[in-house]
């Protein structure tokens, strides 16, 4: 490595400085540092530890835990308690808000432990998510109204990738830059400053199993891709499923594309697949800021105000031209007289 280098904690060192902050950001974050450390140190030891398959419990979702999803969000509740940085985390694997007594701080903590978990036992790529709210002035109501803010009030929000290399993905609004683990030193390192999502792109990636359920302004987009230089976009598109949104989300951060779990007939009713508070919005925030767009097919995800806890939402990803046009397919569909599914 070279000593050139710039670590993670330095790089937030500088960003207090230059924002003049307190060193609220840097104390936040770097208890998450702590944690995805250990979650990673957690995913590659693997078998050897006895760390795959499953729990034998089911989250609040009604989902089969693996024992990493428990494992990884006990780390994240332990780890992250101790500073009295967060006031309260709200977690994919637990039904209700988790209180932190005695804690000092004004910031909630909002967390998916480990997304893309039936990835695990294959030994392919999974991921943490977390987003950062603040507790507003003067606010009142129960722990889990609290929380309900939309994703334009996120202070801050990233993921941490295990796969081939372990890399950390943050935004705290000023763009998104990320870091890799040195498993030998054990420091993130800015390998990836200022990342941005090239505004077209040429390869998508849905859960094409599911073709039959979808709204026909996702079929209309899929169709003319999968057309390629012979249809109406003229170029040939390529096409990619890691299971894992976390993985998904960082190949577009690298080489741009468009990501998709839309509502469709057979989710609908639940409102989608994926989680609004953990999954969708501190994606959404990571996409906009590296020059992104995310929408839930009608509309911007971050302004979706929420209504619960774990609601679930259509998602829709990645490069600006893409997504715009995706979204153009939904208000065509609309103003013919199409009836949205949610
Ligand atoms: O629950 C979230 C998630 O694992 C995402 O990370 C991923 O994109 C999706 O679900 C995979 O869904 P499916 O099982 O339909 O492939």
């Amino acid at each position: 490595m070279s000593y050139k280098r710039v670590t993670l904690s330095q790089f937030l060192m500088e960003g207090q400085h230059r924002y003049h902050g307190s060193g609220t950001f840097t104390s936040l974050l770097t208890d998450i540092r702590t944690t995805c450390k250990m979650i990673s140190h957690e995913v590659n030891r693997g078998a050897m530890a006895g760390n795959l398959g499953v729990a034998g419990t089911e989250n609040v979702q009604g989902e089969q835990q693996k024992k990493l999803d428990v494992l990884a969000n006990e780390i994240f509740l332990h780890m992250t308690a101790q500073s009295g940085n967060y006031a309260a985390m709200a977690s994919e694997e637990l039904e209700d808000v988790h209180t932190v007594h005695g804690a000092h701080g004004r910031y909630l903590l909002l967390f998916d432990p480990l997304d893309g978990s039936s990835n695990i036992d294959i030994n392919i790529a999974v991921g943490s998510i977390f987003s950062i709210l603040r507790i507003p002035d003067g606010v009142t109501g129960t722990p889990e109204e609290v929380f309900l803010q939309p994703g334009v009030e996120q202070v801050a929000a990233g993921y941490a990738i295990y796969g081939s290399s372990t890399m950390l993905v943050l935004t705290t609004g000023h763009g998104v830059n990320g870091f890799t683990l040195d498993q030998n030193i054990g420091v993130f390192v800015l390998t990836h400053p200022n990342m941005r999502i090239p505004e077209d792109a040429s390869e998508f990636a849905i859960n094409t199993s599911r073709m039959r359920f979808w709204e026909p302004p996702v079929k209309r987009y899929i169709d003319e891709c999968l057309a390629g230089t012979e249809g109406p976009r003229g170029k040939d598109f390529n096409m990619r499923w890691v299971a894992a949104m976390v993985a998904e989300v960082h190949r577009i951060l690298c080489r741009g594309g468009v990501f998709m779990y839309p509502v469709d007939e057979r989710n609908a009713k639940q409102g989608g697949k994926l989680r609004l508070m953990y999954e969708a919005n501190p994606m959404s925030f990571i996409v906009e800021q590296a020059g992104g767009m995310a929408i839930t097919g009608r509309d911007r995800i971050l302004e979706v105000e929420p209504t619960a806890l774990h609601q679930r939402v259509g998602v829709i990803l990645g490069s600006k031209n893409e997504v715009e046009r995706i979204r153009r397919y939904h208000e065509e569909h609309d103003a013919a007289g199409g009836k949205p599914l949610a």
